[in-house]
């Protein structure tokens, strides 16, 4: 297939292709800020509208509009994310150490923002790479790809996955849909509908699995600080994004939430429950609390998470929302760097 002729294929567009830059080197942020730390401050959430209602969650339609859409589009939040070495190198070894699943293979990136998986895809072998980009910055991946000469390999589709078209199935479809605790931005529907619609049976899907693993942890400074503010409801209603101390938790206990991206449909994405412990050996303080979190995808591209805990054997039990779209950040330097363990 010629190299301009997505565009007659495809609901969404082909970037232009603005004239060639001086040659930009895509996986220039992989050795750039290698601190081993993940960059300092995690995306701000942009902010959409103030609808509080989850009715439609399930049913919104994939072309309304997205505010991570006018976030992505800027170079400065694409360049965070390629500075976040951790990230990006966790993503550079699962392809690069997997050739045999990208050699010669059709591969799909979903969310491409500036092309890095494509490249990487690209650099193993693939013979053939789209990368869908919803938002504006499809025009600077178009730009790298031009300049790196990867054309003839590489397909910027400027669209959103679940509206475009492509020429044919594919092997294997990669992407970094990933938000706070797994979910957040909801771009794990996304990827699961670029499942649903593109993939060959038996092909691969990388990252494979998803997780969400929940412990208690004991922390005095927080709720104190949190109490001073006004408007306390807003404010216990928060997740709070940060590294927090291993010795700060307080149960070996876990509740995991398992993600098969090979498997799972858009409607469990929507709505599902994390349990906050195993039943048969969760102890604090000499009471068994047991409870869970319930996921409800709202129209914030995020979700309410209604925590509900219970003092086993006691009428004693809580209830409280949080708004998983209102993160406050805290702790954001990682234990390790500060020398502390
Ligand atoms: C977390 S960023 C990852 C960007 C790039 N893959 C990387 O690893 O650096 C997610 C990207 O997916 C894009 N995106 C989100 N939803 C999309 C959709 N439905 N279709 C196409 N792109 C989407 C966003 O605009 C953003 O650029």
């Amino acid at each position: 297939m010629g190299e301009d002729k997505v565009k007659d294929i495809t609901a969404g567009e082909v970037a232009e292709a603005p004239a060639a830059e001086p040659s930009t080197t895509a996986g220039k942020g992989v050795d750039s800020g290698s601190d081993g730390q993940p960059s300092a401050a995690p995306p701000a959430p942009p902010t959409q509208g103030d609808s509080d209602s989850v009715k439609d969650a399930s049913t919104s339609s994939s072309s309304e509009k997205n505010p991570f859409d006018q976030y992505y589009a800027q170079l400065t939040h694409q360049q965070n994310m390629l500075q976040d070495s951790v990230r990006v190198t966790a993503y550079q070894r699962a392809i690069s150490e997997n050739r045999a699943d990208f050699k010669g293979k059709v591969v799909l990136d979903v969310g491409t923002g500036s092309g890095i998986l494509a490249f990487f895809a690209a650099q193993a072998g693939a013979r053939r790479v789209y990368a869908v980009e919803a938002s504006d910055v499809a025009e600077a991946a178009q730009q790298l790809v031009d300049a790196n000469h990867m054309s003839s390999i590489i397909k910027v589709i400027k669209g959103k996955v679940e509206e475009i078209e492509l020429p044919e199935k594919v092997d294997v479809i990669v992407s970094e849909p990933i938000g706070f605790l797994l979910v957040h931005e909801r771009m794990l529907e996304c990827y699961v509908n670029a499942r649903e619609r593109f993939l060959k049976p038996g092909g691969k899907m990388l990252p494979t699995l998803g997780e969400i693993v929940t412990a208690p942890i004991t922390d005095e400074t927080l709720p104190r600080e949190q109490a001073l503010k006004k408007g306390l409801a807003e404010h216990f209603g928060q997740p709070v994004v940060g590294y927090f101390y291993p010795t700060s938790i307080i149960s070996h206990d876990r509740g995991r939430h398992l993600v098969d991206f090979a498997k799972a449909s858009t409607e469990e994405l929507v709505s599902f429950t994390v349990p906050l412990r195993r039943p048969e050996d969760s102890f604090f303080l000499g009471k068994v609390v047991t409870g869970e979190l319930v996921f409800e995808a709202n129209e914030k591209h995020s979700y309410f998470i209604t925590m509900t805990l219970r003092l086993e054997g006691t009428e004693i039990s809580s209830k409280q929302r949080i708004n998983l779209q209102d993160q406050m950040y805290h702790y954001l330097t990682n234990p390790s760097s500060a020398g502390q363990t």
